[in-house]
């Protein structure tokens, strides 16, 4: 079966599910959005791009927004942030107060959001504005300058961020973070805001299934560190919701409670799917059963 008959063949199967599940709405800006959206793009290591749905549309990436941020750390120093946060699965909901109280201001792993605050603040440390070098390398990954943040969707997350705050200063209280409270909250909230498509977003993760190596060819991550951040996706990517997905799906991915999903195929290819709806664990509905489809399809899981 050819790229552009796989996606087709995906997105009929799951169309009857497109629109269930729960668009998140404890982030105002992003509660109008349409449940109804499905896009899912496959991208191969080559680049060659192939799409189904709205998967030229721009998302709010959220928490997919994550990979890059522990991508862009890991490729300055592969030990530190370990020092800071840990790399087990949470069990516990994305947000959670207390897992962070129990495990002493160390959060459990870099995709919860204290684990992310953390990231957050070492890159801030790193290169003075971390959501400007996310951006950067996601521009240039995907070849797309007009990767931007949505500055409705972070505005309106600014103005909602109590648990964040909470969290973060929390993690300040076990002295876990190097920069003030505010500045790293404002910086993790723009990255979480920003915007781009299914078709951008699996291109931009190309090095990820190309053992850490630019489109250009270039090095960004060790083959070592390209292997631990996939398997930092598998075992924490999806949350509370990992072990399902790692059963269903058997790819390493990422979520994001805009309702993105980026998987990657080591050696092979990307995929992104976006569908709005989620389910009680924060990750995109359909977009999961899309995923586990394409997996079942091809047989291109890890396993
Ligand atoms: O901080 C938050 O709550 C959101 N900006 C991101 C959370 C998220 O995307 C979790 N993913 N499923």
């Amino acid at each position: 079966m050819q790229s552009q008959q796989i996606v087709d063949a995906v997105h009929a199967k799951v169309a009857p599910l497109i629109g269930c599940g729960r668009v998140a709405d404890y982030i105002p800006g992003l509660a109008g959005v349409d449940p109804r959206h499905f896009g899912l793009a496959l991208a191969t290591k080559d680049g060659a791009v192939y799409g189904a749905g709205d998967w030229q549309t721009p998302f709010s990436i959220q928490s997919v927004s994550k990979v890059f941020a522990l991508a862009l750390v890991l490729s300055h120093d592969s030990d530190a942030i370990w020092r800071r946060v840990g790399r087990e699965p949470s069990g516990s909901p994305f947000n959670s107060l207390h897992q962070l109280e129990h495990d002493l201001g160390i959060p459990r792993n870099p995709f919860v959001n204290a684990g992310a605050l953390v990231v957050v603040d070492q890159l801030l440390t790193l290169t003075g504005d971390p959501c400007l070098a996310v951006l950067d390398l996601l521009r240039a990954e995907a070849g797309n300058p007009a990767i931007g943040v949505d500055e409705q969707v972070a505005k309106s997350e600014a103005e909602h961020r109590h648990r964040n705050a909470a969290l973060a200063h929390l993690v300040a209280s076990y002295s876990n973070l190097t920069n003030p409270v505010d500045a790293v909250l404002d910086q993790y909230t723009a990255q979480c805001a920003i915007a781009m498509s299914c078709g951008d977003l699996a291109r931009a993760a190309g090095l990820l299934a190309r053992h850490g190596l630019r489109s250009n060819g270039s090095r960004f991550l060790s083959r070592s560190d390209a292997k631990r951040l996939n398997a930092t996706m598998l075992t924490c990517g999806t949350y509370d919701g990992s072990g399902e997905f790692a059963y269903r799906v058997g790819l390493p991915a990422k979520s994001g409670v805009g309702g993105g999903i980026l998987a990657v195929v080591p050696n092979r290819c990307t995929l992104a799917v976006w569908s709005p709806g989620l389910d009680e664990c924060g990750n995109s509905y359909a977009g999961q059963a899309a995923l586990d489809t394409f997996t079942t399809l091809t047989g291109w899981s890890v396993f």
